[in-house]
């Protein structure tokens, strides 16, 4: 029998942003209290794309706040839960005060999005949903969804 862990993973192409946005509403629908959502990809891969979805499939109250934190590392947004999106694109480790701040979120009864969650992969739990997105041609993404090990 093969040994280790067993890990779901769901695959999607999308053709647009729209349908980026249209998955990341199916998965902020489905999300609980202290969920945390760690998104891997490189630039214009459709991080924050998805993370509007996800915003919006948990009811944000003012979506036309959510966009990248970049500057800021982390923005927070009213919905059924509060969204943590944090950003470590600026970071090549996440240490110090930027690891604490990490950590509260994850304790905390909030959902968080990590975008660039690869600079700090240590960081995440097992129970945490990894999402990969991948640049395939100019409109085109595919979007790899990691459910729970288990
Ligand atoms: N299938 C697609 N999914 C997501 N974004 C797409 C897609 N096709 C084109 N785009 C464009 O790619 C860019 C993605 O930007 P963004 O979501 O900010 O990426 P990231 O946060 O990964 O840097 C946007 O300009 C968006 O309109
Ligand atoms: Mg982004």
């Amino acid at each position: 029998m093969k040994k280790g862990t067993i890990t779901s993973v769901d695959r999607f192409t999308t053709v647009s942003a729209e349908e980026t946005e249209q998955i990341g509403k199916r998965i902020g629908r489905r999300l609980k209290a202290g969920d945390i959502v760690a998104l891997e990809g490189p630039l214009g891969s459709g991080k924050t794309t998805l993370v509007k979805g996800i915003a919006k499939g948990l009811g944000v109250k003012n979506e036309e706040a959510v966009a990248s934190p970049t500057y800021v590392l982390i923005r927070e947004y009213e919905a059924r839960q509060p969204i943590y999106h944090m950003d470590w694109y600026r970071l090549s480790k996440v240490e110090g005060p930027d690891r604490l701040l990490t950590e509260e979120c994850f304790n905390s009864r909030g959902i968080t999005v990590v975008e660039w969650a690869e600079r700090g992969k240590n960081l995440f739990p097992k129970t945490c949903i990894w999402i990969v997105l991948k640049y395939e041609g100019l409109a085109n993404r595919a979007i790899e969804i990691v459910g729970l090990e288990i």
